[in-house]
């Protein structure tokens, strides 16, 4: 069987590693997203970040993505009826390759009148810092995949957004009876345990995925807008 994994597209600018890579086996071929040299996803194995869209429930309504990375979580959104959402991104040229259209998914986004992308640090914008011109909420949902998780930070600077007041922070930005759901490639409990003394209703699911012969278990947590915010 013919195999060959062909790099789409690659970027160091801004000291931030990117790059678009396609593997081929035969007449099968999936995507994969490589940050900083390190493997984030693939497009086979995207179930997890459609169950984080799926989290927000059925008609999110205006929603807010961080981060952008093959596009599925947003793609998922608009797939259930999204009125709007804003996706921020921290690369530029991943923002510019799915205007592009490099992979299906991405291009479906990108294409989409109801998604606008933008370049910027959504922990800073949720930190209440409004660094990207024209864009605040509040909104709906906030869907979060930036990191492989609370525990597991690929940008260290993304730590403040999972402490208890960074997660405060996030929920002002929601309307009432918004909800956040966030991303994390294993169960922490320190996490839970943060969510659930702001939320009772918080939930964390866990999501089976098989990679390379290994049962990975990645945990999809929600956590809803309480009443008051003491922020
Ligand atoms: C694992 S990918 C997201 C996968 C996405 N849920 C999907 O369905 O394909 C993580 C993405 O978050 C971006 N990112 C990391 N930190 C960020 C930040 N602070 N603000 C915005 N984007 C960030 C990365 O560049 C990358 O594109």
């Amino acid at each position: 069987m013919h195999e060959e994994t062909i790099t789409l597209a690659r970027s160091e600018a801004d000291g931030y590693e990117i790059a678009l890579r396609r593997r081929i086996q035969g007449n099968f071929s999936s995507d994969e997203l490589i940050i900083n040299g390190a493997f984030a996803m693939d497009s086979t194995r995207a179930m997890s970040e459609i169950v984080l869209a799926e989290a927000l429930g059925p008609n999110p309504g205006h929603v807010l993505v961080g981060g952008l990375g093959l596009g599925f979580t947003a793609a998922h959104l608009l797939e259930v009826g999204a009125t709007q959402i804003d996706v921020v991104e921290l690369s530029t040229p991943l923002i510019e390759w799915a205007q592009e259209g490099l992979t299906e998914t991405l291009g479906k986004v990108a294409s989409d009148p109801r998604a606008s992308l933008r370049h910027g640090d959504v922990a800073t914008l949720l930190a209440g810092q409004p660094t990207i011109p024209g864009l605040f909420g509040p909104w709906d949902g906030i869907c979060l995949d930036i990191d492989n998780g609370p525990e597991y930070l690929i940008h260290e600077e993304n730590a403040r957004l999972y402490t208890p007041e960074g997660i405060r922070a996030a929920l002002a930005h929601l309307n009432p009876g918004g909800k956040m759901a966030i991303w994390s490639q294993g169960p922490s409990k320190e996490f839970w345990f943060d969510l659930t003394s702001i939320d009772e209703n918080a939930t964390e699911r866990l999501v089976q995925v098989e990679k390379s012969n290994r049962r990975m278990d990645y945990a999809i947590y929600t956590v809803n807008r309480p009443e008051e915010l003491g922020v």
